[in-house]
């Protein structure tokens, strides 16, 4: 095990384990004291569900709580366990997802359920070895559902998990990398033994024993308390064992990391009308959000021309035919998009080349859509004028 530096004094080198050691136990009660009183009251928290805990973690994987609730609401309402997922079609899934983005984890679900059906007989596995081979769960997944719905000893580390234990310890370097990542995983991991080992047993609905209460107590202080900027200090029930507050300054960790480049794009989209029916395409060649539809768009590197003479010379039409409609804006890992966007009325659907499906505003609201041309769809008058459901 890699050795560090710990703090910013004079100590000796050791792992992170063996400096916390001593304070481990205290740390975890005092922990799940204050979780039993502040614990946040979520659906997910109601249930041992492994299926429903499953869905819940992946989708806050995504995105924060407040934005997670109504869609594991309705995911659970139509895809109760993991028969029903098996079973469901792509396209039911990919629109129960719809908005999250990183569709590959929505599908990674299916197949997991499809594996769980058929290999495990419908049972959801328990082990941390058969849940590991189960598509789209790795370790944090894997320690997310051990701890939280069957109560096993499994450590879990992500971003806030990251935020508590490197200020707990003002533990400098790279997080997220190399040795010191699996000394942060060393350390996630004595931690829910100490507290599956505690005289002291935890007393919420919200977890089924002292490993889930400690494991989402480290997330839940990391969400509430222990934020990126300005941390609540003052109402942290552990910084009497906090390094990074000893030193006044919490704030300086985790070291932040560097992030890549922003890579700018800019696309236009013509959204191509015909007697209420409009042209929709499916994304197929790429990876990123396919099966996905859209409108037809183009990516542009444009200098010199506008988008409506860009677009209007691509097509051969002229540019009165086109109406400005909205300029998006989507952001997706390190890539900044800007979406301009127009409607352009056909008497024909065959004064296009593009290929595609021509369907109703009806349809379109059923089909799954890439965000960006979600919020195309809502601006078109139309929409307004027929009150067709807004993007869920
Ligand atoms: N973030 C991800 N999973 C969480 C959980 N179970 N509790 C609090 N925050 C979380």
């Amino acid at each position: 095990m890699a050795i560090f530096h710990v703090g910013v004094s004079a100590v000796p080198r050791r792992t992170l384990s063996q400096t916390f050691r001593s304070k481990s136990r205290p740390f975890c009660e005092d922990l799940i004291r204050w979780f039993e009183v502040n614990a946040r009251d979520l659906p997910w928290r109601r249930t041992r569900d492994p299926y429903a805990i499953w869905i819940s973690e992946v989708m806050l994987q995504q995105t924060q709580v407040k934005t997670v609730v109504p869609y594991w609401s309705r995911w659970m309402d139509k895809l109760p366990d993991v028969k029903a997922l098996a079973e469901a079609d792509e396209r039911v899934v990919l629109k129960l997802w719809e908005g999250l983005g990183y569709y590959s984890r929505a599908r990674n679900l299916l197949r997991a359920a499809k594996v769980i059906v058929e290999s495990h007989a419908g049972r959801f596995p328990d082990t941390e070895e058969a849940l590991l081979a189960l598509p789209g769960i790795g370790r944090y997944s894997a320690g997310a559902i051990g701890s939280i719905a069957f109560n096993q000893p499994r450590p879990i580390l992500d971003g806030n998990v990251i935020r508590v234990l490197t200020r707990l310890l003002a533990i400098e370097g790279s997080p997220r990398e190399g040795a010191l990542n699996a000394a942060l995983w060393e350390l996630a991991s004595d931690l829910v033994a100490t507290a599956a080992d505690l005289d002291y047993k935890a007393n919420t609905p919200f977890a089924a024993g002292n490993c889930s209460a400690v494991n989402q107590a480290l997330m839940e202080l990391g969400a509430t308390i222990c934020t990126a900027s300005g941390p609540a200090c003052n109402a942290c029930p552990v910084r009497g064992h906090c390094k990074a507050w000893s030193i006044g300054s919490p704030e300086e960790y985790p070291t932040p990391v560097t992030r890549p480049k922003v890579i700018q794009q800019r696309f236009i989209a013509v959204v191509f009308g015909c007697k209420g029916h409009y042209l929709v395409r499916q994304r197929t060649t790429d990876t990123l959000n396919r099966g996905f539809w859209e409108f037809p768009n183009w990516q542009v590197t444009y200098d010199a021309d506008s988008p409506i003479s860009y677009i209007s010379k691509l097509l051969g039409f002229s540019e009165d035919r086109f109406k400005a409609l909205k300029t998006v804006r989507h952001s997706i890992t390190c890539h900044r998009i800007q979406v301009f966007s127009y409607t352009c009325e056909l008497s024909h659907r065959n004064q296009v080349a593009e290929q595609g499906a021509w369907v109703t505003l009806e349809e379109i609201a059923a089909l799954a859509l890439t965000s960006a041309h979600r919020k195309i769809a809502s601006h078109l008058p139309e929409v307004a004028k027929l009150a067709v459901p807004s993007p869920r």
